[in-house]
Protein backbone atom coordinates (compact mmCIF):
# COMPACT_ATOMS: atom_id res chain seq x y z
CA UNK A 1 0.00 0.00 0.00
CA UNK A 2 0.73 3.74 -0.45
CA UNK A 3 3.40 5.40 2.02
CA UNK A 4 1.10 6.32 4.69
CA UNK A 5 2.63 3.27 5.91
CA UNK A 6 6.08 4.27 5.55
CA UNK A 7 7.20 4.49 9.28
CA UNK A 8 5.31 3.57 12.67
CA UNK A 9 5.44 7.45 12.71
CA UNK A 10 3.43 7.80 9.21
CA UNK A 11 0.74 5.56 10.76
CA UNK A 12 -0.18 7.05 13.69
CA UNK A 13 -0.14 10.16 11.57
CA UNK A 14 -2.23 8.80 9.18
CA UNK A 15 -4.56 7.16 11.83
CA UNK A 16 -5.23 10.68 13.48
CA UNK A 17 -6.10 11.95 10.27
CA UNK A 18 -9.27 10.26 11.02
CA UNK A 19 -9.38 10.65 14.19
CA UNK A 20 -8.02 7.63 15.19
CA UNK A 21 -5.45 8.43 18.08
CA UNK A 22 -3.02 5.54 18.64
CA UNK A 23 -0.31 5.07 20.43
CA UNK A 24 3.35 3.51 20.17
CA UNK A 25 2.34 -0.22 20.19
CA UNK A 26 -0.66 0.28 17.92
CA UNK A 27 0.90 2.28 15.34
CA UNK A 28 4.06 -0.15 15.35
CA UNK A 29 1.96 -3.07 14.98
CA UNK A 30 -0.09 -1.80 11.85
CA UNK A 31 2.89 -0.61 10.47
CA UNK A 32 4.65 -4.00 10.75
CA UNK A 33 1.25 -5.33 9.51
CA UNK A 34 1.42 -3.64 5.76
CA UNK A 35 5.19 -4.64 5.51
CA UNK A 36 5.10 -8.24 6.31
CA UNK A 37 1.78 -8.60 4.76
CA UNK A 38 0.47 -10.75 7.94
CA UNK A 39 -3.46 -10.36 9.31
CA UNK A 40 -3.68 -8.60 12.86
CA UNK A 41 -5.20 -9.95 15.35
CA UNK A 42 -6.97 -7.13 17.87
CA UNK A 43 -8.02 -8.17 21.20
CA UNK A 44 -9.29 -6.53 24.41
CA UNK A 45 -12.01 -5.27 26.53
CA UNK A 46 -15.54 -4.42 24.69
CA UNK A 47 -15.14 -0.38 23.14
CA UNK A 48 -11.51 0.29 22.93
CA UNK A 49 -11.42 0.51 19.52
CA UNK A 50 -10.83 -2.43 17.84
CA UNK A 51 -13.07 -2.24 15.61
CA UNK A 52 -12.73 1.08 14.97
CA UNK A 53 -9.19 1.13 13.99
CA UNK A 54 -9.59 -1.40 10.92
CA UNK A 55 -12.07 1.31 9.52
CA UNK A 56 -9.56 3.91 10.30
CA UNK A 57 -6.66 1.93 8.72
CA UNK A 58 -9.05 1.27 5.19
CA UNK A 59 -9.92 4.79 5.35
CA UNK A 60 -6.09 6.41 5.84
CA UNK A 61 -4.96 4.04 2.98
CA UNK A 62 -8.06 5.13 0.45
CA UNK A 63 -9.15 1.65 0.05
CA UNK A 64 -12.42 0.03 0.57
CA UNK A 65 -13.27 -1.97 3.82
CA UNK A 66 -14.77 -5.41 3.60
CA UNK A 67 -16.49 -6.64 7.14
CA UNK A 68 -17.07 -10.21 7.68
CA UNK A 69 -19.04 -9.58 10.89
CA UNK A 70 -19.26 -13.10 13.19
CA UNK A 71 -21.48 -14.67 15.15
CA UNK A 72 -22.08 -18.00 16.60
CA UNK A 73 -23.52 -20.48 13.44
CA UNK A 74 -21.68 -18.30 11.19
CA UNK A 75 -20.57 -20.85 7.61
CA UNK A 76 -19.27 -21.39 5.15
CA UNK A 77 -22.46 -20.33 2.76
CA UNK A 78 -22.44 -16.36 4.55
CA UNK A 79 -18.93 -15.98 5.47
CA UNK A 80 -17.21 -17.07 1.31
CA UNK A 81 -19.89 -17.99 -1.03
CA UNK A 82 -23.41 -19.85 -1.88
CA UNK A 83 -25.70 -20.66 -4.81
CA UNK A 84 -27.87 -18.53 -5.63
CA UNK A 85 -30.49 -21.54 -5.63
CA UNK A 86 -33.75 -19.88 -5.99
CA UNK A 87 -32.53 -18.18 -9.21
CA UNK A 88 -31.70 -21.60 -10.22
CA UNK A 89 -34.27 -23.53 -9.13
CA UNK A 90 -36.04 -20.67 -12.17
CA UNK A 91 -33.98 -21.28 -14.64
CA UNK A 92 -34.04 -25.01 -14.33
CA UNK A 93 -37.94 -24.14 -14.49
CA UNK A 94 -37.34 -22.21 -17.87
CA UNK A 95 -35.17 -24.64 -19.36
CA UNK A 96 -37.96 -27.30 -18.98
CA UNK A 97 -40.05 -25.73 -20.27
CA UNK A 98 -38.18 -25.28 -23.03
CA UNK A 99 -37.17 -28.30 -23.87
CA UNK A 100 -41.38 -29.42 -23.72
CA UNK A 101 -41.37 -26.82 -26.33
CA UNK A 102 -39.22 -29.37 -28.37
CA UNK A 103 -35.42 -27.50 -27.84
CA UNK A 104 -33.07 -29.65 -26.84
CA UNK A 105 -31.29 -29.65 -23.54
CA UNK A 106 -28.72 -32.16 -21.61
CA UNK A 107 -27.99 -31.73 -18.24
CA UNK A 108 -24.50 -30.95 -18.62
CA UNK A 109 -25.51 -27.34 -20.18
CA UNK A 110 -28.15 -27.00 -17.20
CA UNK A 111 -24.87 -27.76 -15.26
CA UNK A 112 -22.47 -25.18 -16.94
CA UNK A 113 -25.27 -22.81 -16.92
CA UNK A 114 -26.69 -22.62 -13.18
CA UNK A 115 -23.01 -23.20 -12.15
CA UNK A 116 -21.70 -19.70 -13.42
CA UNK A 117 -20.73 -16.62 -12.41
CA UNK A 118 -24.18 -14.96 -12.88
CA UNK A 119 -25.43 -17.47 -9.86
CA UNK A 120 -22.85 -17.06 -7.32
CA UNK A 121 -23.75 -14.87 -4.10
CA UNK A 122 -20.23 -13.68 -2.96
CA UNK A 123 -19.63 -13.29 0.36
CA UNK A 124 -16.90 -11.26 2.70
CA UNK A 125 -13.99 -13.65 2.31
CA UNK A 126 -14.74 -13.87 -1.86
CA UNK A 127 -15.44 -10.30 -2.12
CA UNK A 128 -11.94 -9.72 -0.66
CA UNK A 129 -10.07 -11.97 -2.32
CA UNK A 130 -11.44 -11.20 -5.95
CA UNK A 131 -11.21 -7.63 -5.14
CA UNK A 132 -8.96 -5.65 -8.43
CA UNK A 133 -9.11 -2.52 -5.61
CA UNK A 134 -7.50 -2.55 -2.49
CA UNK A 135 -9.39 -3.40 0.41
CA UNK A 136 -8.97 -3.86 4.23
CA UNK A 137 -10.73 -6.98 5.04
CA UNK A 138 -12.25 -6.62 8.82
CA UNK A 139 -13.30 -10.53 10.47
CA UNK A 140 -14.83 -8.96 13.45
CA UNK A 141 -15.41 -10.77 16.81
CA UNK A 142 -14.09 -14.26 15.70
CA UNK A 143 -14.33 -15.16 18.81
CA UNK A 144 -18.27 -16.06 18.49
CA UNK A 145 -17.48 -18.02 15.36
CA UNK A 146 -17.42 -22.16 16.02
CA UNK A 147 -13.77 -23.83 15.50
CA UNK A 148 -14.86 -25.29 11.99
CA UNK A 149 -15.26 -22.31 11.20
CA UNK A 150 -12.00 -20.64 11.98
CA UNK A 151 -10.54 -23.35 10.43
CA UNK A 152 -11.88 -22.05 7.23
CA UNK A 153 -10.70 -18.54 8.04
CA UNK A 154 -7.21 -20.02 8.95
CA UNK A 155 -7.30 -21.56 5.63
CA UNK A 156 -8.25 -18.49 3.48
CA UNK A 157 -5.50 -16.72 5.65
CA UNK A 158 -2.76 -18.58 4.49
CA UNK A 159 -3.78 -19.01 1.21
CA UNK A 160 -5.55 -16.09 0.04
CA UNK A 161 -7.52 -18.28 -2.23
CA UNK A 162 -10.42 -20.56 -2.46
CA UNK A 163 -11.07 -23.65 -4.54
CA UNK A 164 -14.81 -23.62 -5.93
CA UNK A 165 -15.58 -26.59 -6.85
CA UNK A 166 -17.74 -25.43 -10.15
CA UNK A 167 -15.41 -22.92 -10.93
CA UNK A 168 -11.98 -23.20 -10.33
CA UNK A 169 -9.56 -21.58 -7.96
CA UNK A 170 -9.51 -17.97 -7.28
CA UNK A 171 -6.07 -16.53 -6.40
CA UNK A 172 -5.91 -13.39 -4.23
CA UNK A 173 -4.41 -10.73 -7.22
CA UNK A 174 -2.88 -9.14 -3.97
CA UNK A 175 -2.98 -9.90 -0.03
CA UNK A 176 -5.28 -7.41 1.19
CA UNK A 177 -4.80 -6.25 5.02
CA UNK A 178 -6.42 -7.97 7.49
CA UNK A 179 -7.89 -7.41 11.03
CA UNK A 180 -9.32 -9.97 12.96
CA UNK A 181 -11.42 -8.08 16.42
CA UNK A 182 -11.81 -10.68 19.60
CA UNK A 183 -13.17 -10.05 23.16
CA UNK A 184 -11.84 -12.95 24.09
CA UNK A 185 -15.21 -15.21 24.73
CA UNK A 186 -12.75 -18.13 24.07
CA UNK A 187 -9.78 -19.06 23.25
CA UNK A 188 -8.57 -19.21 19.39
CA UNK A 189 -6.79 -21.69 18.68
CA UNK A 190 -2.75 -21.71 18.52
CA UNK A 191 -2.92 -22.06 14.85
CA UNK A 192 -4.97 -19.16 13.85
CA UNK A 193 -2.68 -16.95 17.03
CA UNK A 194 0.47 -18.28 14.74
CA UNK A 195 -0.70 -16.86 11.63
CA UNK A 196 -1.10 -13.25 12.97
CA UNK A 197 0.47 -10.37 14.53
CA UNK A 198 -1.63 -9.77 17.95
CA UNK A 199 -2.02 -6.54 19.52
CA UNK A 200 -3.72 -6.22 22.67
CA UNK A 201 -5.97 -2.65 22.67
CA UNK A 202 -6.26 -2.09 26.88
CA UNK A 203 -8.15 1.33 28.16
CA UNK A 204 -6.35 4.46 26.84
CA UNK A 205 -4.15 6.44 28.44
CA UNK A 206 -5.32 9.08 30.13
CA UNK A 207 -3.75 11.70 27.85
CA UNK A 208 -4.68 9.44 24.62
CA UNK A 209 -8.36 9.40 26.16
CA UNK A 210 -8.39 13.36 26.37
CA UNK A 211 -7.15 13.16 23.19
CA UNK A 212 -10.46 10.80 21.63
CA UNK A 213 -12.87 12.60 23.63
CA UNK A 214 -11.33 16.20 21.87
CA UNK A 215 -11.38 14.42 18.69
CA UNK A 216 -14.48 12.79 18.79
CA UNK A 217 -16.85 15.23 21.32
CA UNK A 218 -17.77 18.82 19.58
CA UNK A 219 -17.31 21.96 21.89
CA UNK A 220 -15.92 20.00 24.17
CA UNK A 221 -13.41 22.42 26.17
CA UNK A 222 -9.59 20.64 27.32
CA UNK A 223 -10.67 21.10 30.79
CA UNK A 224 -14.29 19.16 30.15
CA UNK A 225 -11.71 16.64 28.76
CA UNK A 226 -9.11 16.23 31.52
CA UNK A 227 -12.05 16.00 33.80
CA UNK A 228 -14.13 13.12 32.52
CA UNK A 229 -10.75 11.50 31.54
CA UNK A 230 -9.28 11.23 35.13
CA UNK A 231 -12.89 10.62 36.52
CA UNK A 232 -13.19 7.63 34.17
CA UNK A 233 -9.80 6.33 35.24
CA UNK A 234 -10.81 6.26 38.59
CA UNK A 235 -13.99 4.56 38.07
CA UNK A 236 -11.81 2.04 36.10
CA UNK A 237 -9.89 0.94 38.75
CA UNK A 238 -13.21 0.12 41.08
CA UNK A 239 -14.42 -3.28 41.41
CA UNK A 240 -16.84 -2.98 38.71
CA UNK A 241 -18.92 -5.72 36.83
CA UNK A 242 -18.81 -3.55 33.64
CA UNK A 243 -16.21 -0.86 33.86
CA UNK A 244 -17.07 2.38 31.27
CA UNK A 245 -15.61 1.98 27.65
CA UNK A 246 -14.40 4.37 25.70
CA UNK A 247 -17.59 4.05 23.68
CA UNK A 248 -19.41 5.62 27.36
CA UNK A 249 -17.01 7.82 28.08
CA UNK A 250 -17.59 9.73 24.43
CA UNK A 251 -21.56 9.48 25.20
CA UNK A 252 -20.61 10.85 28.93
CA UNK A 253 -18.45 13.69 27.51
CA UNK A 254 -21.05 14.45 24.67
CA UNK A 255 -24.04 14.46 27.48
CA UNK A 256 -22.31 16.93 29.66
CA UNK A 257 -21.52 19.23 26.54
CA UNK A 258 -25.56 19.23 25.19
CA UNK A 259 -26.66 19.34 29.22
CA UNK A 260 -24.24 22.79 28.77
CA UNK A 261 -22.14 21.11 31.29
CA UNK A 262 -18.75 23.21 31.94
CA UNK A 263 -17.05 21.57 34.82
CA UNK A 264 -18.21 18.55 37.08
CA UNK A 265 -18.92 18.20 40.31
CA UNK A 266 -19.66 15.16 42.38
CA UNK A 267 -23.26 15.93 42.44
CA UNK A 268 -23.27 16.08 38.61
CA UNK A 269 -21.19 12.98 38.06
CA UNK A 270 -23.88 10.90 40.17
CA UNK A 271 -26.55 12.36 38.54
CA UNK A 272 -24.89 11.18 35.05
CA UNK A 273 -23.41 8.17 36.04
CA UNK A 274 -26.13 5.67 34.15
CA UNK A 275 -24.29 7.15 30.72
CA UNK A 276 -21.00 5.75 31.79
CA UNK A 277 -22.22 2.20 34.05
CA UNK A 278 -24.59 0.19 32.88
CA UNK A 279 -25.60 -1.83 36.61
CA UNK A 280 -27.50 -0.91 39.24
CA UNK A 281 -24.59 -1.96 41.62
CA UNK A 282 -22.00 -0.62 39.65
CA UNK A 283 -23.40 3.05 39.80
CA UNK A 284 -23.87 2.27 43.43
CA UNK A 285 -20.37 1.50 44.09
CA UNK A 286 -19.33 4.74 42.00
CA UNK A 287 -21.56 7.01 43.68
CA UNK A 288 -19.96 5.51 47.00
CA UNK A 289 -16.49 6.50 45.61
CA UNK A 290 -17.40 9.96 44.25
CA UNK A 291 -18.42 11.06 47.45
CA UNK A 292 -15.60 9.58 49.95
CA UNK A 293 -13.04 11.38 46.81
CA UNK A 294 -15.14 15.25 46.77
N1 LIG B 1 -8.24 5.25 19.81
C1 LIG B 1 -9.41 5.76 19.48
N2 LIG B 1 -9.50 6.87 18.74
C2 LIG B 1 -10.69 7.37 18.40
N3 LIG B 1 -11.87 6.84 18.75
C3 LIG B 1 -11.85 5.74 19.49
C4 LIG B 1 -10.62 5.13 19.88
N4 LIG B 1 -10.91 4.05 20.62
C5 LIG B 1 -12.24 3.96 20.68
N5 LIG B 1 -12.82 4.97 19.99
C6 LIG B 1 -14.26 5.21 19.85
O1 LIG B 1 -14.91 4.37 20.79
C7 LIG B 1 -16.04 3.75 20.22
C8 LIG B 1 -15.96 2.25 20.35
O2 LIG B 1 -15.00 1.74 19.49
P1 LIG B 1 -15.15 0.31 18.78
O3 LIG B 1 -16.54 0.08 18.37
O4 LIG B 1 -14.09 0.25 17.75
O5 LIG B 1 -14.79 -0.63 20.00
P2 LIG B 1 -14.53 -2.20 19.99
O6 LIG B 1 -13.24 -2.38 20.70
O7 LIG B 1 -14.67 -2.73 18.62
O8 LIG B 1 -15.72 -2.69 20.93
P3 LIG B 1 -16.47 -4.11 20.94
O9 LIG B 1 -15.50 -5.06 21.55
O10 LIG B 1 -17.64 -3.84 21.82
O11 LIG B 1 -16.83 -4.42 19.53
C9 LIG B 1 -16.15 4.22 18.78
O12 LIG B 1 -17.08 5.27 18.73
C10 LIG B 1 -14.76 4.75 18.48
O13 LIG B 1 -14.85 5.82 17.60
MG1 LIG C 1 -16.03 -4.05 17.80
Amino acid sequence: MSDVFASPKDVSRGLEGQSYLSNESIASVVYLAAKLGKPVLVEGPAGTGKTELAKAVASMAGARLIRLQCYEGLDESKALYEWNYKKQLLRIQAQNIAEAEGAEVTWKDIEDDIFSEEFLLERPLLQAIRSEDQVVLLIDEVDRVEIETEALLLEILSEYQVSIPELGTVTASQVPMVFLTSNNMRELSEALKRRCLFLYVDYPELEREKEIIKAKVEGVTDELADQVGRIVRTLRELDLKKHPSVSETLDWARALVLTGIATIDPETAKATLNLLLKYKSDIEKASKELTLSA
